[in-house]
């Protein structure tokens, strides 16, 4: 397997991107941390223990964590629950991210703070909580999840495109820090894909979206999971820095 015995740690994992991820490092051999966030008006715990559940059935460990990846101690906790109840992280995947859509004239300063702190100041929480031990064992991946319009803009998503472009810089940057301590740190760049997340966009919306994509069709969260596992192997251990799209030739 590629990923025999390590232990990855899946922000945002109890449904969408980030489940498809969480179970597909697991075929690969991986032992999975289930993060999950408390959500009004829905589950999540119940479903990422269902996530949890099917990581076992794929004969690997699983542990779910409740955090919320904007608490920094919060995720201080998370880390050091995983390391007691799994290990030491080997991958990070930070997929946990929200959407708060509006034109810039009717933005809320608020709904501005709320998605660059999930975005991309839990990416760098994360991150960091991570990182050191990572280096100071000579090997680790980190892997984040931008989106095709961190490279393009899109209307209504300053918020948004800024979070995910902020990701590339993060990761360009960590990249060369721990490029020589056995970390690599890459991004994917998912274009649409079938989520609740696409599923708030307005039917009419979403058509006009697939005509504009070459292949078509709107992407699975298994495509997205299967770039990440790839840059998690070693067969992509001389990757990093990278920005892998997975967006069906929307963007190239
Ligand atoms: N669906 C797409 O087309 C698409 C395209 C490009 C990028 N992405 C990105 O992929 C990732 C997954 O999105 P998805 O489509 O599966 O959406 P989703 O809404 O189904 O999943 C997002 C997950 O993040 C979790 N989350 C939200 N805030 C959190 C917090 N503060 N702490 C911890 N977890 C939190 C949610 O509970 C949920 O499990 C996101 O970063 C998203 O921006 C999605």
């Amino acid at each position: 397997m590629a990923l025999e015995r390590r232990i990855a740690l899946v922000t945002g994992a109890s449904r969408g991107i980030g489940e498809a991820i969480a179970l597909r490092l697991a075929q690969d051999g991986c032992d999975v941390a289930v993060n999950y966030i408390e959500e009004p008006q829905r589950d999540n715990a119940a479903e990422a223990d269902a996530v949890a559940d099917r990581v076992r059935s794929l004969g690997r460990e699983a542990a779910c964590v409740v955090a919320d990846v904007t608490d920094r101690e919060a995720v201080a906790d998370m880390v050091r629950y995983v390391a007691a109840r799994l290990g030491d992280v080997d991958v990070l995947v930070n997929n946990a991210g929200i959407t708060r859509d509006r034109t810039m004239r009717k933005l809320a300063p608020e709904d501005w703070d709320q998605v660059i702190a999930v975005n991309l100041t839990g990416a760098f929480n994360c991150a960091q909580a991570v990182v050191e031990g990572m280096t100071d064992r000579g090997w680790g991946r980190i892997i984040s999840v931008s989106s095709v319009v961190a490279l393009t803009g899109n209307f209504g998503q300053t918020n948004y495109a800024a979070s995910k472009a902020g990701i590339i810089g993060l990761t360009k940057s960590l990249a060369r820090e721990v490029a020589r301590k056995g970390v690599t740190v890459n991004a994917v760049a998912p274009g649409f894909i079938d989520t609740e997340m696409t599923r708030a966009i307005p039917e009419d919306v979403a058509a006009q979206i697939v005509q504009s994509i070459p292949m078509a069709a709107m992407g699975t969260p298994e495509d997205v999971a299967n770039a990440v596992a790839f840059l998690a192997s070693d067969r992509a251990g001389y990757i990093t820095g990278h920005v892998l799209s997975v967006n069906g030739g929307v963007y190239m």
